[in-house]
């Protein structure tokens, strides 16, 4: 990142503007290329009495969906995978080289879909992590999970390796809004996976939904806000859906007729939130909220 591109752009608060998807601080947008000597620089003057935190991202998923708005990339083989795997354990060691062994506060696995990895892969990756870094007691091991992808020996290989939060991406229940963006999944699936992350000891689950999908509407939003809360996740991420075809020429596949209005995407946010918060959770930030229990909820008292 270079000092130019950290800046944030001044704002005219008077008129109002569509924000960029807001999914890290600076967004996305506002990140650029990093030249190598700066890099170098920036990891070895990391303080050794401070913890750090990780980010990997497994750019890499089954089946692409049509509103996809993340960095990834549709492999029906697991080759690539594996080959990207090695690569990515090369990197941790070569930038362990550079930081020393420091200790971890953080862990996040993102993508794609982190959960594409094999348990054997995932955890042979934590065994190198831990080589690298003091990686004992994280206190926040997260995974972004496609349910699709799970089974009971990778929630297993997670567990067993330290994960303490999960992050099921879910979109919508409704059927209709499901097939309009090429991603169908049944509640029973969720009640397996909510059912196998529990019984393995993992039981801070984000779900991640969103709102201004094709077909949706206040009633359909309502039902898929009431199927969540039956499942009582400690946080819920309600994201608006950002159409960006311009970018990501696949979103052309989301029908545009299909796309709520900006009117009813803010009547569609504005009515989960209230459910939401009728139902005792609190909303936090742009677009979170979380149960008493989430330390989001508690950060705030
Ligand atoms: C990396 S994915 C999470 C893990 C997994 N790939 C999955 O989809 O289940 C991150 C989440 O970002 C959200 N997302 C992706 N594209 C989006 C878009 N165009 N607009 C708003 N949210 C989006 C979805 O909720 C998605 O599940
Ligand atoms: S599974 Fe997640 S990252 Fe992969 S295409 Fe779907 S939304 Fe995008």
């Amino acid at each position: 990142m270079t000092q130019e591109n950290t800046v944030l752009k001044s704002v005219d608060v008077t008129r109002p503007k569509r924000l960029p998807r807001y999914t890290s601080y600076p967004t996305a947008l506002e990140f650029g290329p990093i030249d190598g000597k700066s890099h170098d620089k920036w990891l070895k003057s990391l303080p050794i009495c401070e913890p750090i935190s990780l980010y990997f991202h497994i750019p890499y998923c089954d089946k692409l969906c049509w509103f996809c708005g993340c960095l990834t990339t549709i492999s029906n083989k697991y080759g690539p995978v594996e080959k990207f795997l090695e690569v990515l354990k090369q990197e941790v060691r070569q930038t362990a080289k550079k930081t020393g062994r420091l200790k971890v506060s953080h862990i996040h696995f993102g993508g794609g879909s982190p959960s594409i990895l094999d348990p054997a892969d995932f955890r042979s990756l934590i065994d190198v992590l831990s080589e690298c870094y003091d990686i004992d007691d994280v206190p926040e091991f997260a995974i972004e999970i496609d349910p699709r992808t799970v089974d009971r020996d990778k929630i297993f290989a997670y567990a067993s390796s330290g994960v303490n939060r999960v992050s099921l991406g879910i979109q919508d229940f409704n059927l209709k809004t499901q097939e309009a963006i090429n991603r169908i999944q049944t509640v029973d699936l969720i009640e397996k996976t909510m059912r196998d992350f529990i019984g393995a000891g993992i039981e801070r689950v984000i779900f991640g939904l969103i709102y201004g999908l094709p077909y949706q509407s206040i009633d359909t939003i309502a039902e898929t806000i009431l199927t969540t809360i039956k499942f009582k996740p400690s946080r819920i991420a309600l994201f608006g859906y950002a159409h960006v075809p311009h970018m990501k020429k696949h979103q052309k596949l989301v029908g545009e007729h299909e796309l709520p209005n900006q009117k009813e995407r803010q009547a569609q946010f504005n009515w989960a939130s209230k459910m939401l918060t009728d139902n005792g959770y609190r909303a936090i930030g742009l677009d979170n909220f979380a149960l008493d229990d989430d330390h989001l909820f508690t950060s705030f008292d």
